[in-house]
């Protein structure tokens, strides 16, 4: 039996961090939001570049294995970006659905771990398939490792999709805990799953997959030594999937909102589920323009579906208010404004965070770019003296800080 109202208010408000937030919970809520959509579009490349691998090195079409060699290291440098922008979203949910969060991993503290244990396990699979194949040509070694990964890294999708979904019922939370009144403990079970939205999810990485194989194309279109043929099969490849995968999850979307439980029939008819199957449906729109403009058609589509991950990030996080707003209000957190860990977090972020990551991405970008060995330009080594020199700087002057505080 479900609990009541009253008293699944008084437990979710007694469960909150008497400290208070040390900033303002809207702005938690914007950075959960953003770094879930980063998060998802880097899980969308890491199990869509899997997938085109899977099918890719098995293929006689030289076409199709060169593809598949090079999406099996785009899924796999994903991971450790998935892996990284994972990280900010559950800073900023436990933050503001702390008392959510935190009971869901109590209410399955094995699959928690069992979370990272597969991730582990999942990430070195990968990287035996990288190891075999290092020449990447010819008939492909240890595919089972690759398949492995794979698999491994939908347990995982999985078990952060309990997690999450098992938030959004906290009147449910006292039966998952003592199912008859008998106190289960064990921590072994994910109570609450829904099939149709996982599968909305894993699929995403269709469509992202496909605009990341058009940008692929355009990309590698600048350099003279590279192959036309291949690069309008990259693009006619991507472009499909980009279409058919959104036609796919659009209508999952549409399927999953539908099927919403009666305490969520508010949301369906409101703007944010719009907003959910407009942010399936972008990829495909782009994806058809761009067929005009061919291989060269430019990074748009790629974009555009960041944008339409965000419009989903932003969606999904409102079905959640709607799930626990007759109980739980995020926005009166009580706030205990602390300027010190604010400005901290925010000179990392924007300053160390978009210097040092922005100049190993303009390295990458260039390097590739370049025919033969890249030599970087002068500009480039006094970006890598600054970054370092603004590495030393953060480290001095947050510990120095962080012991000036202490006493
Ligand atoms: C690399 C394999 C991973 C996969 C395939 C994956 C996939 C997923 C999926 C399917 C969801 C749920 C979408 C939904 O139903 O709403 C999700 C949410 C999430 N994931 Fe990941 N994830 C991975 C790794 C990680 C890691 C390593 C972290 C953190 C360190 C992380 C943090 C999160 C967070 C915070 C959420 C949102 C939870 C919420 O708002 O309730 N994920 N991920």
């Amino acid at each position: 039996m479900d609990m009541n109202p009253a008293a699944v208010h008084d437990m979710l408000y007694a469960l909150r961090d008497p400290a208070g937030l040390p900033f303002f919970p809207w702005a938690f809520w914007g950075v959960g939001i953003l770094t879930f959509a980063m998060h998802f579009f880097a899980v969308a490349v890491m199990i869509g570049g899997a997938g085109v691998a899977l099918y890719g090195v098995r293929q006689d079409n030289p076409y199709w294995r060169k593809l598949g060699y090079a999406m099996a290291d785009v899924s796999k440098i994903a991971v450790s970006v998935a892996i990284v922008l994972g990280v900010a979203p559950l800073l900023a949910v436990q933050v503001y659905y702390d008392p959510m969060w935190y009971t869901s991993n109590v209410l399955s503290a094995y699959w928690v771990i069992t979370f990272v244990l597969a991730l582990i396990v999942a990430y070195s699979l990968h990287y035996v398939f990288y190891f075999r194949n290092k020449k990447r040509e010819g008939t492909p070694k240890s595919l089972w490792s690759l398949g492995g990964a794979l698999l491994g890294y939908l347990l995982v999708g999985f078990i952060m999709h309990s997690l999450g979904y098992q938030t959004l019922s906290p009147e449910k939370w006292l039966q998952w805990y003592a199912p008859n009144g008998v106190v289960d403990n064990s921590g072994t079970k994910l109570h609450d799953f829904n099939v149709i939205r996982y599968v909305f999810f894993i699929l995403l990485s269709v469509p992202v997959i496909g605009t990341y194989l058009m940008a692929y194309a355009t990309y590698w279109s600048t350099r003279k030594d590279q192959d036309a043929a291949y690069l309008e099969f990259a693009f006619t490849l991507g472009r499909k999937l980009a279409m058919v995968g959104a036609a796919i999850t659009t209508t999952l979307a549409i399927v999953y909102l539908a099927t919403l439980p009666e305490k969520l029939h508010a949301f369906q008819t409101s703007l944010w589920a719009a907003l959910w199957v407009i942010g399936a449906l972008l990829p495909a729109l782009v994806a058809w323009r761009a067929g005009k403009a061919g291989y060269r058609c430019g990074y748009r589509p790629f974009i555009v579906a960041f944008v339409g991950m965000l419009l989903i990030a932003i969606a999904r996080e409102m079905l959640r208010y709607y799930a626990v707003i007759p109980y739980y209000n995020f926005m009166d957190y009580k706030v205990n404004l602390d300027w010190f860990t604010t400005d901290v977090f925010l000179f990392t972020f924007l300053v160390l965070g978009f210097s040092t990551l922005g100049y190993l991405l303009t390295v990458v970008w260039k390097a590739g770019k370049t025919e033969g060995v890249y030599e970087a330009s002068p500009i480039m080594h006094v970006w890598a003296r600054f970054n370092i020199g603004l590495m030393v700087f953060w480290t001095a002057v947050y510990f120095l800080l962080m012991t000036i505080r202490s006493f």
